[in-house]
């Protein structure tokens, strides 16, 4: 089998690499910054998901050979005004703390009856320090009453995804890897490169 080009994705969350491995397939070989030890943090001061991509990527980029992919995305729920948005993965005040976040929300969403809701996923490309493209995807739905499911992470069982009665959580990986906010990105991606006029991997 021929090698199969490398995409470094600028996070340390498993979750992140495992659904952006199981979208794009075997058609790259998908590693992540936690098989490069000596990267550094990056700090993410950005105030959209874009400003936070782009630091992801470029601050990872800079340090290391080959195409660098950064995800930035979060949760967007309209009777918070948009909140936790990019401050989704610290809303419960511990950084990366799902159960807390997801306790939060609750809270925050008691007796609110308007539940819309979007997750957004923006995703940085470079190269070398240098920002080849970005891509965007959104996935809209509602927040529901209570939290439900085993599947995905984060703020998945409290998310129905818009056409349907069950949770991210409840729908499970494949049907995720169709829908998510995520997947768009990456299809939007996928089409840049096989269109092929700005990168050749
Ligand atoms: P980031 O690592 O700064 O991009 O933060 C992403 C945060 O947004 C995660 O920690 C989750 O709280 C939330 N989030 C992003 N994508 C998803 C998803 O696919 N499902 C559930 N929560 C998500």
């Amino acid at each position: 089998m021929p090698t199969r080009p490398l995409l470094i994705l600028a996070t340390r969350n498993a979750h992140k690499t495992e659904e952006i491995r199981h979208i794009l397939g075997d058609q790259f070989e998908v590693l992540d910054v936690t098989s490069f030890p000596d990267l550094p943090e990056i700090e993410e001061t950005g105030t959209t998901f874009l400003e936070n991509a782009r630091l992801k990527a470029l601050g990872i980029s800079r340090h290391i050979d080959g195409w660098v992919l950064a995800d930035d995305s979060g949760l967007e729920v309209d009777a918070l005004g948009g909140a936790p948005g990019v401050w989704s993965s610290s809303f419960g005040g511990e950084e990366g703390n799902h159960a807390k976040n997801n306790e939060r929300l609750m809270r925050e969403m008691t007796g609110i009856t308007e539940r819309s809701a979007r997750f957004r996923c923006t995703l940085v490309l470079a190269k070398n320090g240098v920002e080849k493209d970005f891509f965007t995807g959104t996935v809209k739905g509602r927040i529901a009453e209570s939290p439900s499911g085993n599947g995905g992470f984060g703020y998945d069982p409290l998310f129905i995804p818009e056409g349907h009665f069950q949770t991210m959580a409840d729908l499970g990986a494949v049907i995720k890897s169709t829908l998510s906010h995520r997947a768009e990105a990456i299809r939007a991606l996928v089409a840049a490169i096989e269109t092929g006029n700005w990168v050749s991997f």
